[in-house]
């Protein structure tokens, strides 16, 4: 039918027909090739675009084929928020702990010296723990020499779990507590003295 006489058609009985009526009519009428926003209702969307074409937020069974009408319309789900850092194992510290670093930064078998602290943060297979850098005879700071710590000041050893080997002195090196910063590094709180097999297991 020419669109002149489908207009006619429509727009003379207008007055006569209730909304939904005229959107069937004109839809009828226009041979379903357009829409008009005004017949859109609740619940019932009115799609632009030539007829039969999918809303592009939606995503047809064979979205992922090319050679589908579908192809192109693929949605990207939200990516997952990535964590600023591993999520903190172990204590958490409190307001009296000084940060010393992240746990990555301690290698297996190693003591890492914290000057500010005078504490050695050793790694083992068990963990990391903090042991004092102190020496136990007259408070010299110990070194690391050979897999020990070694007083420079009257040659005292030590093994890296603070227990004495030899020299002038009658007492172990203290350990102490060890937690987990809010920023995930890891905390020694020497507030805390702790047993020699205490360990943080980051
Ligand atoms: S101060 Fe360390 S052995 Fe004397």
């Amino acid at each position: 039918m020419h669109w002149g006489a489908a207009m006619k058609r429509v727009v003379l009985p207008l007055a006569e027909l209730d909304r939904r009526s005229f959107c069937r009519a004109f839809a009828v009428g226009a041979a379903g090739a357009m829409a008009l926003s005004a017949c859109a209702e609740d619940g019932d969307a009115v799609q632009t675009g030539p007829v039969g074409s999918e809303p592009p937020d939606q995503v047809g069974p064979d979205a992922g084929d090319p050679n589908s009408p579908d192809a192109g319309h693929v949605t990207t789900p939200d990516a997952a928020p990535t964590p600023i850092d591993a999520a903190p194992s172990g204590p958490t510290c409190g307001t009296g702990a000084v940060d010393v670093g992240a746990p990555t930064s301690f290698a297996s078998g190693t003591a890492t010296l914290i000057s500010a602290s005078s504490v050695f943060i050793v790694r083992d297979a068990g963990g990391l723990y903090a042991v004092s850098s102190r020496c136990t005879h007259e408070n010299a700071t110990n070194g690391v020499s050979s897999g020990r710590f070694r007083c420079p000041r009257h040659g005292a050893l030590f093994n890296f779990d603070g227990s004495i080997i030899s020299g002038p002195v009658s007492q172990p090196l203290k350990h102490y507590a060890l937690c987990t910063m809010s920023n995930g590094h890891v905390g020694v709180d020497k507030s805390q003295v702790v047993s020699t097999s205490t360990r943080l297991d980051v």
